[in-house]
């Protein structure tokens, strides 16, 4: 097959969209976020991820899609090519690095989860959620996770159907597949909603999650809440930027981004809502870690009329979310190497896909062979989700800020924004100061550098 053209564009508002939702929509609204609201205290995480989701997340998602519109290039020769621009250093090429390697190491084990997706709806397909009890579900997760052979077969499966697509080029299968599966998607999460308001401690959900209780706000938890907000929305690694970079001039960035966020958020906090009710009414505990969805619904699903169905989509359709992110974490890699080093989009996939699959073993095997090895006091899987998740990606997102603000022309990013003066007015001061404070507080909070919190 003739590979489709790179500069290949959207074909509307709607298409984008729908593409960016899709790679913000994924494992980090249903599995991460209350995982990681459950291990950090609940609401003391949720406040702070919603504070950084609107303080930071809503300016640089549209930083991020107007510096890839203007440049129209992969990540690292749109840097390179705004910064001569700008007559700035060639060393902004460097953030574009930073997402590459990130994207890398985010599918990294985002490949191996996606595959207890797959793992699962076999599962439920086969109707092993049947009665299950909270024990059960237990031990049904800890055997998966202990099984290297059955992780590297999904993980193999689920890579591979990413970089299939990736190397037939984003715009024409994605885009169709994530206008249909989206509002699926949302549909079973409402279902799933509704039987947590029947029969699960809603109240006792909603408490844990929004009830504020500054108490257990600690630096770790702070870093955690705002890396999850850049995890979730896709920033700070250039796949927002790359998505931009085949948007149409006339099409408003604000108003896709505002979308964008809404839609995210709304979707992981439902998922957070709906696990901890079933949870709280099975005796669960909220802190379960990366298990806890696998834990969870599996209970809700095995008790609910319909059951085995129900569950049998919602994993489909988790999958696909998965997928629609994954696709998004390799395209600025997969550009690059069409862009700067002239290989073919299949050739690209196939190589970025190889070096995936092998860090990806070494995440699968944290989780039983190796769950000793310990860098930095953390195992594999942890270090990558950590190194990415709270460094990397903010640190993509606050280089990204500065070049916006501080680098590039006023006139070339009002040009490119659109926005009336007010907003831009609005845009320009978040991104100048509030998202890099919050940023550079937040490092150096981590670092035991600010007396306080
Ligand atoms: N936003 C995706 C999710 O929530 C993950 C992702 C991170 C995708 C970074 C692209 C870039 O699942």
């Amino acid at each position: 097959m003739k590979e489709p053209a790179i500069r290949g564009h959207w074909s509307g508002r709607w298409a984008f969209v729908v593409a960016t939702a899709g790679s913000a929509v994924g494992l980090g609204n249903i599995w991460k976020f209350p995982y990681m609201a459950g291990t950090n205290g609940g609401s003391a995480f949720v406040l702070v991820y919603l504070l950084c989701v609107i303080a930071i997340g809503l300016p640089l998602m549209m930083t991020e899609i107007m510096l890839g519109r203007r440049a129209q290039r992969n990540p690292v020769d749109g840097m390179a090519h705004l910064s001569a621009e700008s007559h700035a250093s060639r060393l902004w090429m460097g953030v574009g690095y930073l997402g590459i390697a990130a994207g890398i190491l985010i599918l990294s084990f985002y490949s191996v989860v996606a595959g207890w997706v797959l793992d699962y709806t076999v599962r439920a397909a086969t109707n092993d959620f049947a009665a299950i009890t909270a024990t059960q579900a237990q031990a049904q997760f800890s055997a998966m996770i202990g099984n290297p052979q059955e992780l590297l077969l999904w993980h193999t499966i689920f890579l591979f159907l990413t970089m299939l697509v990736v190397a037939r080029g984003v715009t024409a299968g994605l885009e169709r597949a994530n206008k249909i599966m989206m509002p699926t998607l949302v549909t079973i999460l409402l279902i799933l909603l509704g039987y947590s308001l029947a029969v699960g401690e809603v109240s006792r959900s909603l408490a844990f999650m929004f009830r504020a209780d500054f108490s257990k706000i600690t630096p770790a938890a702070i870093l955690s809440a705002m890396g999850h907000a850049f995890f979730t929305l896709s920033l700070g690694m250039g796949a927002v930027m790359v998505y931009g970079s085949y948007l149409q001039r006339h099409i408003s960035i604000a108003r896709a981004t505002f979308y964008v966020v809404v839609a995210d958020t709304a979707i992981a906090l439902v998922a957070g809502i709906t696990i901890f009710a079933i949870g709280f009414a099975n005796q669960l505990e909220p802190a379960a870690g990366p298990g806890l969805i696998f834990q969870t619904l599996p209970i809700a699903f095995g008790h609910m009329p319909g059951g085995r169905v129900f569950a049998t989509l919602f994993f489909v359709l988790v999958g696909f979310a998965a997928w629609t992110s994954s696709i998004s974490l390799v395209e600025p890699a997969v550009a690059w190497l069409i862009e700067r080093r002239k290989l073919s989009r299949a050739r690209a996939a196939l190589i970025i896909g190889g070096l995936i699959w092998v860090i990806g073993i070494a995440v699968l095997l944290s989780f039983n062979v190796w769950s000793e090895v310990k860098l930095l006091g953390f195992n594999i899987f942890d270090l990558l989700d950590k190194l990415t998740t709270n460094i990397m990606l903010p640190l993509g997102g606050l280089l990204m800020a500065i070049f916006a603000v501080w680098v590039m022309r006023a006139a070339h990013v009002k040009e490119e924004l659109g926005l009336n003066e007010r907003h831009y007015r609005y845009w320009r001061f978040a991104t100048r100061f509030i998202a890099p404070a919050a940023i550079i507080l937040v490092f150096l909070n981590l670092l035991g550098w600010l007396p306080g919190v």
